[in-house]
């Protein structure tokens, strides 16, 4: 399926987006996001880390998209190529939540995994919503390379202030649904 045209209402109403999920705590969030996503009238295609489905099973967000989940480079059995394929037909890609290894193999431009593969092939634009420990998100190497994705031009929505999964307050709660959404109208509006 090619890319269709992006309107500049920045509504998702039949925008293909695909949705990058990475291995964190944070996982169970997305699948509100997914519902949000269609309510909004996105077609949502799903792409997950091994990280992520040590969090929640692709059978979840299969379910939630209605579309098959990407979960592996290599599997020929949904898609042929299943990165290019991606790539191809998403009008936006949003990672959500994005982890700090996440991050660091996009700066890097990995493409190891069927998520950074990819980000790697699509020229979609890419909203970035990190979740993690704020000790991460503060790390100099995590900050380097944020800085360096927003030179590739890519959104970032969050982390926001809070508390964490370890009972402590800090930067590094994923953004709400509705925020994500937001940002995400916004991208597609340029
Ligand atoms: C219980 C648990 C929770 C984790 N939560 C996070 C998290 O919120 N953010 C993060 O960046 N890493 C988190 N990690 C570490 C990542 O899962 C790990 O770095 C993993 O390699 C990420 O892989 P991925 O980016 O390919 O999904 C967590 C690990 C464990 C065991």
């Amino acid at each position: 399926m090619k890319r269709k045209a992006i309107r500049r209402s920045g509504s998702l109403k039949g925008q293909v987006v695909l949705l990058g999920l990475t291995g964190s705590i944070a996982l169970y969030k997305s699948c509100e996001l997914v519902r949000q996503l269609k309510e909004e009238g996105a077609e949502v295609f799903c792409l997950m880390t091994e990280g992520a489905q040590r969090f929640v099973t692709s059978l979840t967000f299969a379910s939630l998209s209605g579309n098959p989940v990407a979960t592996n480079l290599w599997d020929e059995s949904l898609w042929k190529v299943a990165h290019l394929e991606c790539a191809e037909k998403a009008n936006l890609a949003i990672i959500a939540p994005a982890s700090a290894n996440c991050l660091a193999s996009l700066s890097g431009g990995f493409a190891g995994d069927i998520l950074s593969a990819t980000v790697c092939a699509t020229r979609a634009p890419i909203l970035i919503a990190p979740a993690m420990h704020d000790r991460m998100w503060l790390h100099p190497a995590t900050q380097a390379n944020v800085r360096r994705l927003k030179g590739y031009g890519y959104t970032f929505v969050g982390p926001e202030y809070g508390e964490l999964s370890t009972g402590t307050k800090g930067w590094g709660r994923l953004a709400g649904p509705e925020t994500i959404i937001a940002a995400a109208k916004k991208v597609l509006s340029r």
